[in-house]
């Protein structure tokens, strides 16, 4: 469906507004507590949601130990998250290769 004009405008910026809205709401771990004495297993540790996910845990001084295949790739992202958060125990397992049906 296109949209024209005036109309148009009010209906993507109101799709915009509403997407906006969502990103907020749902877009974010809300929850601060501490994870001291927890341990976590992350796979697929080293880049997107993974490494978003250790880089929380870390800020949240969890035990994080990271699965990957790339132990060089791992190494640097422990690197960069060190560059930011302190906080947490931060380690690497041997190289992690999940079963891959593709
Ligand atoms: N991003 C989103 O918004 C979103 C939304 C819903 C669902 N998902 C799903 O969530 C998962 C992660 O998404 P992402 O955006 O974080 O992806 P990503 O940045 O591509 O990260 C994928 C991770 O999985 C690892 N991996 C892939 N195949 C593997 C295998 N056979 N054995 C071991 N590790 C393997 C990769 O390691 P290497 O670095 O070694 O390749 C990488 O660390 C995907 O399945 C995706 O479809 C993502």
């Amino acid at each position: 469906m296109i949209q024209h004009g005036r109309k148009g405008y009010l209906y993507k910026f109101t799709i915009g507004l509403l997407r906006k809205i969502r990103e907020y709401q749902w877009g974010h771990c809300k929850t601060k507590s501490m994870l001291n004495g927890k341990v976590f297993i992350v796979t697929g540790a080293n880049s997107g949601i993974g490494k978003e996910t250790v880089r929380e845990l870390a800020r949240r001084k969890a035990r994080v130990v990271m699965a990957c295949r790339d132990l060089d790739k791992t190494k640097q992202v422990i690197e960069d998250i060190r560059r930011e958060i302190s906080s947490g125990e931060l380690s690497v397992t041997r190289e992690f290769t999940l079963f891959d049906p593709g």
